[in-house]
């Protein structure tokens, strides 16, 4: 007897890979089972196949009936920044009308939340999250990684990594210490005394988070100083995330991969020798499309160091050459009010194969088992198989493509995480069921 039996999906798409996740060829070939069943016990997956075999096998104390709709894993989403103050609507409207000043830059942007971050208490950050995690799990996301990085001093950035601890929410929360976000103004004429800073840091904040990540790209932190911080990390026991290559080419994704980080994100301007790297040391690509689609070819340039702009990328060329070359590749939302302000996974699906013209199948693995493979997960989330955690998603929809051809409404009915039904009809419910 199991706890419950999921019935007659239209699809069953188990997003199921070889050991590592889905790479070149095999992210085309997604297993889909029609008129599929899960049995689901003590908040694992059973088994998966079809509904009558299940049926027979799995006698259940609930049986809940797909009725010919799409059931999938829960999506993954692994980088956001989730925690933080105010809105930034405003900048948006001078960047999309051509009028923000000339050489305003990104870091400028991130200056303006850091100010409303530091000013607001706890409680208020951590009702904002736990609003947005709401969101997020009524559009399907079961586990999200969050970082930290808008403090950018020691109070703020510990007042940020308690909220993200204390987050009671049936997503998985997974936490990251990213005071080497940028280097806050009061710093800006003493970098290196910031890279002390956040060094000295480290082992508190190793409390709280499991990652370091930082931004090595000419608007934020040089790679020796990206070296020092994520050297001091990994002796105190945090494995890595770089946000690399995200406005010019500066070895961002060499360096993520010579260091043995977990992931690399962004990739806008990844050389081919980061393709190479980051392909041969397993370190997963995490796309982020909302911010190719929210900013585009309106980033604003970074000069720091006198660099010529570059011109912008073809991003579905580029994706292809990652693909080519072997890299494991991951979606995410990089949920932030600056360059991605969008809490929803589907959104991000929509936005690559659009603009990355990535297929279906490619999609839905790098939302799920590609996903949880960039938080070193993959071994127990990211796919409905036998032994793996009972998180799925029935879709309003039949098929799996159609979740990434209707673009605009949330097309989430159901969603089950650790076998529990925590959104019903769309809505979160908060009764145990
Ligand atoms: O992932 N690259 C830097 N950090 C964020 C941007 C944050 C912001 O604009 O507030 C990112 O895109
Ligand atoms: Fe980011």
């Amino acid at each position: 007897m199991v706890d419950l039996l999921v019935v007659r999906a239209g699809e069953l798409v188990t997003c199921r890979t070889a050991p590592g996740g889905a790479v070149g060829e095999a992210l085309r070939r997604l297993e889909v089972i029609t008129d599929g069943a899960v049995a689901i016990d003590r908040g694992r997956v059973v088994a998966v196949g079809s509904t009558r075999p299940l049926r027979r096998c799995f006698p259940a104390r609930r049986v809940l009936d797909a009725a010919g709709r799409l059931v999938s894993p829960g999506l993954i989403d692994p980088h956001s920044h989730l925690v933080f103050a105010g809105s930034r609507h405003h900048e948006y409207e001078t960047i999309i009308t051509g009028r923000s000043e000339p050489g305003q830059r990104l870091e400028g942007g991130i200056h303006y939340t850091v100010r409303q971050t530091r000013r607001a208490t706890a409680a208020r950050l951590r009702a904002q999250a736990l609003a947005d995690l709401d969101l997020m799990l009524t559009h399907g996301t079961t586990m999200v990684e969050i970082k930290s990085g808008y403090g950018l001093d020691v109070p703020s950035e510990l007042k940020l990594l308690r909220v993200i601890a204390s987050l009671r929410h049936p997503i998985d929360v997974v936490a990251t210490f990213m005071a080497a976000h940028v280097v806050p103004p009061e710093y800006a004429a003493r970098r290196g005394a910031y890279v002390d800073l956040v060094v000295r840091l480290l082992p508190r904040a190793r409390r709280y988070a499991e990652y370091c990540d930082m931004w090595c790209d000419t608007a934020a932190f040089t790679e020796a100083e990206c070296l020092r911080i994520a050297s001091a990390a990994v002796r105190l026991g945090y494995r890595l995330k770089v946000h690399a290559d995200q406005v010019a080419p500066t070895g961002g994704a060499e360096l993520a991969a010579r260091l043995g980080a977990t992931s690399a994100d962004h990739l806008d301007y990844i050389s081919a020798r980061g393709i190479r790297a980051m392909a041969a040391r397993r370190t997963v690509g995490v796309l982020l499309p909302g911010v190719t689609y929210h900013l585009a070819e309106m980033t604003p340039r970074v000069e720091r160091r006198r660099l010529r702009p570059p011109a912008k990328p073809h991003w579905p060329l580029l994706v292809r050459r990652m693909i080519a070359a072997g890299m494991r590749l991951a979606l995410a939302a990089d949920y932030n009010p600056g360059t991605s302000p969008t809490p929803s996974m589907q959104t991000v699906m929509q936005l690559a194969a659009r603009l990355y013209r990535l297929g279906y199948a490619e999609i839905w693995h790098m939302s799920t088992i590609n996903a949880a493979y960039a938080l070193d997960r993959g071994d127990d989330r990211g796919s409905l198989e036998p032994g793996k955690r009972a998180d799925l998603v029935i879709w309003r929809v039949p098929e799996h493509g159609m979740v990434i051809n209707r673009f605009g409404v949330n097309l989430v009915d159901t969603v089950i995480k650790d076998g529990r039904l925590v959104v019903e009809d769309g809505r979160r419910i908060h009764r145990p069921a």
